[in-house]
C-alpha cells in the first residue's frame, strides 16, 4: 500500500512541486498526502498529531498506536508527571535555560492540566501514545508551542517516566508500610492477651512442644518486621533522581540536578546517565520484596484455614470475614485467607515478569520497559488488599483456647520436658533420658494411652529405674509450667513474649516514625514546589523568589 501511494505520487510530482513545498514546512509539521482529488494527489502541509512526527511521512497505524499505548497503565502517573514537568521547568529557568514568561505559562497549562484531569474535562488520549505526551500536548494547545514547546528541553521521555515511576513506587511503598505496621499492632494485641494461652507447636505439622498463642503472634511480628525493613531499603533506591539523564547521555544543557531533586523531595541523585536510563532494579527489587511479604502473608493464610477446621477447631472466623457455599448450608469457610494464599503467586508472577524482561535488554532505553508497569500496579494492589482486610480479620477471630489446652496435652508435647527434667534433676545424659522418655511414649502409644494417665507414665519411669512422685510428673507435664520455663532468650516463656512484645512495639514506632518523616519530606518538597508554582503564576520572576530549594 505504502509503494502504491510512492508510485502515484511519483508520477504527479511535477504537479505539487513536493520539494519547494517541503522547505517551507516547518518542522514540527510533516508533509504527506492527505487526499485525492479527481486525479490530482495533493501534499497536505497538517500538523503531525505526534510530537514526534516530524521525521514520519504518513500517520502511524491505528493497530501500531494500540498496539505501543500505555495510556490505562499511565493514568497512574498523571499528577507525579505534571510534578516532574513542574520541578524540571522550575528548574530550566532558575538556569536561564527558559526565561520568566516561557516558565510562567508552562506552569499555568501544567496546573490547569492537572485540574482538567481531576475534573475529567483532560482525558489521556490513546493516540496520544502515553501519559507524557498528553500532559505535554495539553499544554502546547494551551500556551502554544511557543512556550509548552520548551518544556522538554534537556529532558527525555525515557527519564521522565522513570521520575513517575520514582514517585509512585516510593508513596507506595510508604502506603505498603503503613499497612504492614497495622498488620503487626493486630498481632500484637493477640500477643499482650495471650502470653499465656498454651497451644501446640508443631513441626512437621505433628506436635512438637507447648507455645503460647502470643509466642505464636510475635512470630509474624518478628517476621513482618523483616519486610518493614526491606521495604525501607526498597525505598531508598526509589528515592533517587533520575532527571536529567535525559535519552541516554546527560545534555549539554547546564541543567542542575540537585535543584531537582529538591523539588520532587528525592534523597539523592542517581548520576550515571546510561544506567539511570537502563535501571529497573528498583521496581524488580520492590517486587521481591512485596513477594516475600506475600508469601509470608500466604503462610498465615495457610494456618487460618487449617486452624478453622473442624479438626482443629483452635479458631473461629468473625461471621463478617467469612463466606458460606451456594449449596451446602452449614459451610462457614475462610475465604480471605486462602485468597491472600492464592494472590500469592500472581505477585510472583508479577516479580518474574519483570526479571524475565530485563534479563535480555542491552543499556540504554527499550520499549520492552514500558512493561513494567503493569506488574509493579497489579502487586502493589494485591499486597494492599490483602494488607487492608487481614487486620480486621485477626482482630475480629475468637481464638478457642480450651482446644488449644486440650490439643497440648493430647499427643505428647510434653515428652522434651520431660527429657530435660531428667537429665536436670536425675543426672542423666540427655540422649539416655531421650531413649527413656522415647520408651516410655512408645509403651503408652501401644496401649492407647497418654502422658494424661499419670499413674501408667510413673509406672513405665519406674521400669527404667526413675522415680518421680505424682504431684512431681504432674508438675514436669503440666503444660503452662513448661512454657513459663522456656526463658532462654526468644523462647516461649511468657516473660520472653512480653520482653518482645514490648520491643517490637518500641521497633513499631520508631519505623511508623520513620514513615512518618518520608512521608512529610514528600509533602514539604510539594508544597516547596507548588509555592514557587504560585509566586511565577503571580507574575513574580523566578531570581525574585525565595525557596529553600535554591539552597
Ligand atoms: N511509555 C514509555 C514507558 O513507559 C515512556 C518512555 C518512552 N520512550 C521512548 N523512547 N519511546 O517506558
Amino acid at each position: 500500500m505504502i509503494a502504491n501511494l510512492i508510485l502515484q505520487l511519483a508520477s504527479v510530482s511535477t504537479t505539487c512541486q513536493a520539494p519547494s513545498l517541503r522547505a517551507i514546512i516547518p518542522l514540527a509539521f510533516s508533509s504527506r498526502v492527505t487526499r485525492h482529488a479527481g486525479s490530482l494527489w495533493i501534499l497536505s502541509t497538517t500538523p503531525s498529531t505526534k510530537l514526534w512526527g516530524g521525521r514520519f511521512s504518513s500517520e502511524t497505524k491505528t493497530e501500531t498506536q494500540d498496539f505501543t499505548q500505555s495510556v490505562d497503565a499511565d493514568s497512574r502517573l498523571v499528577a507525579y508527571d505534571i510534578w516532574g514537568s513542574q520541578a524540571h521547568a522550575i528548574m530550566l529557568a532558575r538556569g536561564e535555560i527558559i526565561s520568566d514568561e516561557d516558565l510562567r505559562q508552562i506552569l499555568i497549562w501544567l496546573r490547569r492540566a492537572e485540574e482538567d484531569y481531576d475534573n475529567r474535562t483532560f482525558v489521556l488520549k490513546p493516540e496520544k501514545e502515553d501519559v507524557h505526551m498528553n500532559v505535554e500536548s495539553y499544554l502546547i494547545d494551551g500556551a502554544g508551542i511557543e512556550y509548552g514547546g520548551k518544556l522538554h528541553t534537556a529532558r527525555s521521555r525515557n527519564d521522565q517516566v522513570l521520575v513517575d515511576a520514582h514517585l509512585y513506587v516510593r508513596e507506595q511503598i510508604l502506603g505498603t508500610q503503613i499497612g504492614l505496621s497495622q498488620l503487626c499492632r493486630a498481632f500484637l494485641r493477640i500477643a499482650s492477651n495471650h502470653a499465656e494461652t498454651v497451644m501446640p507447636g508443631y513441626t512437621h505439622m505433628q506436635h512438637a512442644q507447648p507455645i503460647s498463642l502470643g509466642f505464636w503472634a510475635t512470630a509474624y511480628v518478628s517476621m513482618l518486621l523483616r519486610d518493614l525493613k526491606r521495604l525501607d531499603s526498597a525505598y531508598v533506591l526509589a528515592n533517587m533522581n533520575p532527571l536529567g539523564a535525559c535519552a541516554i547521555a546527560g545534555t549539554s544543557f547546564a541543567i542542575d540536578r540537585d535543584l531537582t531533586t529538591k523539588l520532587l523531595g528525592f534523597d539523592t541523585v542517581h548520576e550515571h546517565a546510561l544506567d539511570v536510563i537502563s535501571s529497573r532494579d528498583f521496581i524488580a527489587e520492590t517486587l521481591f520484596c512485596l513477594s516475600l511479604l506475600m508469601t509470608n502473608l500466604s503462610r498465615l493464610g495457610e494456618e487460618i484455614v487449617y486452624w478453622t477446621t473442624h479438626e482443629f477447631g483452635t479458631a473461629v472466623l468473625d461471621d463478617a470475614y467469612s463466606t458460606g457455599s451456594s449449596i451446602m448450608p452449614q459451610k462457614k469457610n475462610p475465604d480471605i485467607a486462602e485468597m491472600v494464599r492464592g494472590r500469592c503467586g500472581r505477585v510472583y508472577g508479577e516479580l518474574l515478569d519483570v526479571l524475565t524482561n530485563l534479563k535480555g535488554l542491552p543499556l540504554g532505553y527499550n520499549r520492552d520497559l514500558q512493561e513494567d508497569k503493569p506488574p509493579l500496579w497489579d502487586a502493589f494492589d494485591i499486597v494492599q488488599s490483602c494488607l487492608g482486610i487481614l487486620p480486621g480479620l485477626l482482630e475480629t477471630t475468637r481464638f478457642n483456647t480450651d482446644r488449644m489446652a486440650e490439643l497440648c496435652n493430647a499427643n505428647f508435647a510434653a515428652a522434651t520436658e520431660l527429657a530435660n527434667y531428667l537429665v536436670r534433676e536425675q543426672g542423666i545424659a540427655f540422649r539416655e533420658s531421650h531413649e527413656i522418655v522415647g520408651g516410655i511414649i512408645g509403651d503408652l502409644v501401644k496401649e492407647g494411652a497418654t502422658f494424661d494417665d499419670l499413674d501408667k507414665t510413673r509406672t513405665l519411669l519406674q521400669l527404667r529405674s526413675v522415680n518421680l512422685s505424682k504431684s512431681q510428673l504432674q508438675e514436669v507435664l503440666d503444660s503452662n509450667l513448661i512454657l513459663r520455663g522456656n526463658l532462654s532468650l526468644g523462647g516461649t516463656s511468657p516473660a520472653e513474649v512480653r520482653r518482645m512484645t514490648s520491643e517490637f512495639d518500641a521497633e513499631l514506632r520508631n519505623i511508623d516514625a520513620e514513615i512518618l518523616l518520608r512521608q512529610e519530606q514528600i509533602d514539604v518538597s510539594y508544597a516547596q514546589t507548588h509555592q514557587i508554582i504560585e509566586e511565577v503564576i503571580a507574575g513574580k520572576a523566578i531570581s525574585e523568589i525565595e525557596s529553600p530549594c535554591w539552597a
